[in-house]
Formats: structure tokens, sequence, C-alpha cells
């Protein structure tokens, strides 16, 4: 393989810089050539591509978000647009190519990888910590230490009034920052969109911490939360109960900017160099993860059929803890 390219597709991730800063030096150390793709897959379909070296990388494994930009790109989603980025690379001998997102960017990269025969490497980048084949995400550390830093802030004002908040986090489709914020944040109560919310038993259990003696409370609620986002479940606690005059904070994409953590970009180093190697060894359709402090490579595939990281004991902690 002579060439490599890389992109980052999806939501973006603080740590998403470090990794594409590994893999280019790392394919560079190699004495392959690299190219960056702009936009992900967008720029893919438009040709946004362009040569990189080990000095377009310098100075960015401490900046967040992704120099290489990124996007959510419908047109991928259809053969032709695949078609239209697969004629890209071969026009300029690019065999490879390191995806750095979620699982979406993930079933992009498995089909590219299917019906032309790109030799596709998947790094798991996003904030969310909800790709199967892996334990930890390139950002999620990040995300979640900027969330309960807001969290810190926010149980000052509320113990100073006696307030109750509910402070929302980020997650669409994954409580799993709602979770680790609201065990690392000492919340109250934590809602994520894994477990059914019933608001009279939320009621009840936050005049049970009132009765405990607690008199200002943190309820930390994922946004995609099945009772819906923190002004919507705080509205009808209000309808249902005597906490009427709640408070509510958003974090929301603050979470996602900012300085990568030191463990995201160590995950970013390690992960970046092991792509690279596992695609000049000739392996193909799979994604780089980490078990435990081991890096593996699974299948692509596993990042949305092995979901299902959300283990209800993290619930039953956060129970205990918040007595
Ligand atoms: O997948 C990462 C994530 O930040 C989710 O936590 C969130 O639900 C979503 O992206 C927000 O996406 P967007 O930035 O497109 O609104």
């Amino acid at each position: 393989m002579e060439r490599i390219g890389v992109l980052t597709s999806g939501g973006d991730a603080p740590g998403m810089n470090a990794a594409i800063r590994a893999v280019v030096r790392a394919v560079v150390a190699r004495g392959v050539g690299v190219f960056g793709i702009r936009r992900g897959y967008q720029g893919l379909i438009e040709g946004a591509i362009e040569p990189m070296n080990a000095r377009s990388v310098s100075g960015i494994i401490n900046r967040g978000g992704t120099m290489l930009q990124t996007a959510r790109c419908q047109a991928f989603h259809d053969a032709e647009g695949r078609a239209r980025a697969a004629a890209q690379l071969r026009e300029l001998s690019i065999e490879g190519l390191v995806v750095i997102g979620g699982d979406g960017s993930y079933r992009g990269a498995q089909a590219l990888h299917a019906e032309h025969g790109v030799a596709c490497i998947g790094l798991p980048g996003t904030i969310d910590n909800d790709i199967g084949g892996t334990d930890y995400t390139i950002g999620f550390d990040t995300a979640i230490n900027v969330a309960v830093e807001a969290i810190d802030r926010v149980r000052d004002t509320a113990a100073s009034h006696d307030r109750i908040f509910f402070v929302e986090v980020m997650g669409r489709h994954s409580g799993y920052i709602a979770m680790m914020c609201g065990l690392a944040g000492g919340a109250e109560e934590v809602l994520t969109p894994e477990e059914p919310t019933d608001i009279p038993a939320l009621v009840a259990a936050l005049r049970r911490s009132r009765d405990n003696g607690k008199r200002s409370m943190i309820v930390v609620v994922a946004e995609g939360d099945d009772a819906g986002n923190a002004l919507q479940v705080a509205k009808r606690v209000a309808e249902v109960s005597e906490f009427t005059d709640t408070r509510v904070a958003v974090i929301g994409h603050l979470q996602r900017g900012g300085s990568p953590t030191a463990f995201d970009r160590v995950l970013a180093g390690r992960m970046g160099v092991r792509a690279v190697e596992a695609l000049l060894a000739g392996e193909a359709g799979k994604m780089v993860g980490v078990r435990g402090l081991e890096l593996v490579l699974a299948p692509l595939s596993d990042a949305w059929e092995q979901r299902g990281r959300f283990d209800p004991e993290y619930s039953r902690i956060a129970r205990v803890l918040s007595v």
C-alpha cells in the first residue's frame, strides 16, 4: 500500500486531532504517502483531499474539534455517493482509509470496503462511548470531565438557594455520558434513554431525598431520555408535584469542545498507530478498540452489533450513593 487517507466523520470529539496526528505520523514513519480528507465523507465525495506530512499535524495534539472538519453526510448513504467517493480515491491511488468516527461512520466504511474494495480501518471517535468493540471511545473522557465540572458549578448555586436543578447532558441515543456524569457529579437522580423514566417515581425519589435532609438536588438528564429533555422533564415534574421552582441547565455542545484530557490523547495516539500498522499488515473492514489496557482489532460491524454497554448496575450504584 503506497497511499493512505484519513478522515473524521459524524459529531466531532475532543482527541480527534490527536488521532489524526497519530495516523499521519505513523504513516510517515513507514515511508507511505498520507492524505487528509476534509469534511468527512462529504469531502471525500467532493474530492477535498490534500497531501499531508508530519508538520501538517504540528501543534494540534491539545486542540479540540477536528482540523480536518467533519460532517454527517446524507449522500454517502447512497451507493452512488459511495461510488463517487471511491472514484476520488482511485484517482489519487489511495488504497487505505482510516475513518475516525462513530458507528454511523463505520457503516459507511463497511459499505465502501464491501462495494469498492477500499481497505478501511475505523478509530472510535465519539463522545458518546456507545460503540461496541471497545471499552472507550476517543473524546468520552474529555466530555464527561467537562460536564462534571459544569455539574460541580451548578451544585454550588443549587446548594446556595436550596434548589433542584435538572442538568441536561448529551446523548441522543445513549445514557452512558449521563450515567458517568451522575456518578462522578454526585447526582441524586440520573435519567437515561436506556431506562424508562417514570415521572411519579422520580417525584417520589426527590421527596425521599428531601425527607432524608437534602435541601438541594441535581437530576442529570440525557438529552434523549424517553420522558423528554431537561426542560420537559422539569415541566412534567412541576405539573404533578410541589417541585415547581426548579432550574434547568443545558450543557449541550460545551462538552464536545475543548482541550482533550491526557487519557483521550494517549488513547488516540495508541489507536492511531495501531490503525496504520493494521492497514499496512493487510487488515481491512476492522476497527481498533481497547479492552482493558490492550488494543484489539474487531470487525467494523461489532460497533453496532455488540452495543449495549449500558449496565443497569451503574443505576443501582447511583441509587446507593445518592441516599
Ligand atoms: O454523537 C455525538 C453527539 O454529541 C451526541 O451526544 C448528540 O446527541 C449528538 O452528537 C448531537 O449532534 P449534533 O451536533 O449534530 O446536533
